[in-house]
């Protein structure tokens, strides 16, 4: 423990179940002395856990649903009311994709659906953003993280439209940095995370092989939610305060490598020049 968010107020996004990678940062957050809200949308609370979270780290629930513009405006509100002050920093760890769930190929998705899934993966980060900036809600020098995925950069077929999607995300980030940066020096950045067993990653078509694949190919192993959380964590401290508009990987080194020994062993091929 290194007090690294004493005395700053949050908001974190997504926690579903122990397995979501907001879970570990929202322990992580409090193990560093910060006091933040939780929320989610108001259906994933009625299957979640998410009451035992609160309980765990003293922090209290509010519904939204983060494609709503209404439902932000009161998650801000309420949230600075709950924290008494402006956040500090802000977790946006949702993603779903209705083609995905429906295992539609790549090549057919359907429109309505992926409409769905840009509206509640991405466009949710701008509104989070345009709400926060209306309502002046973010400190100055505050953070604000979401999640992506490596597929917004290198093709990986079974990611289907959340590959673009993310690639939105992590635009998003860039473009809104800008602007929050010029205005309120508030850090905009995504972490591009390996893939990790969660209810959002276990739904994508062969993720436990595509799994073994990365942390076979990464240097360092798959990152688990655990070590992501704690990446965040840096990323909301005062220790990052020049990093912004940054897509941040977070993937055991994974992304620089074109091949290791592990998969070329693995393929029959020695290794050994
Ligand atoms: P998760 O399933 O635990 O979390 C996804 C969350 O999004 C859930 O809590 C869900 O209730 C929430 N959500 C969905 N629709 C919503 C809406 N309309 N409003 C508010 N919240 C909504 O899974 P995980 O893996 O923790 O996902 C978090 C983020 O990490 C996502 O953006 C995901 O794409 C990203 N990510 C996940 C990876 C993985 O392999 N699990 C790899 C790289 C990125």
């Amino acid at each position: 423990m290194y007090n690294l968010l004493k005395g700053k107020r949050g908001i974190i996004t997504g926690a579903l179940d122990e397995n979501s990678i907001a879970w570990k940062v929202a322990e992580k957050a409090h193990e560093e002395g910060a006091e933040f809200v939780l929320t989610n949308a108001p259906i994933a609370m009625r299957m979640g856990e998410i009451d035992k979270l609160a309980e765990k780290t003293n922090s209290q629930i509010i519904p939204a649903d983060a494609t709503s513009v209404e439902d932000l405006t009161n998650l801000y509100i309420k949230s600075q009311e709950i924290l008494g002050g402006k956040i500090d920093f802000v977790l946006h760890s949702i993603g779903m994709s209705v083609n995905i769930r429906k295992k539609i190929p790549y090549t057919e998705l359907n429109y309505d659906y992926f409409q769905k899934g840009i509206d509640v993966s991405a466009l949710s980060f701008h509104k989070m953003l345009a709400v926060a900036k209306k309502l002046d809600a973010i400190n100055e020098g505050g953070s604000v993280v979401a999640l992506s995925y490596m597929a917004a950069q290198r093709t990986y077929p079974f990611y289907t439209d959340m590959a673009d999607i993310k690639a939105m995300l992590e635009s998003i980030a860039r473009s809104f940095g800008y602007h929050y940066g010029i205005e309120k020096k508030v850090r905009i950045n995504t972490v591009s995370q390996s893939p990790t067993k969660t209810t959002a990653g276990t739904g994508v078509k062969g993720f436990g092989d595509f799994y073994d694949f990365a942390d076979a190919v990464s240097p360092l192993g798959n990152a688990d939610a655990a070590s992501c959380a704690d990446y965040c964590i840096t990323l909301f401290s005062d220790l990052t305060r020049m990093v912004t508009m940054q897509n941040l990987f977070h993937d055991g080194g994974y992304s620089s490598t074109g091949v290791s020994d592990e998969v070329l062993t693995r393929l029959g091929v020695d290794p050994q020049p």
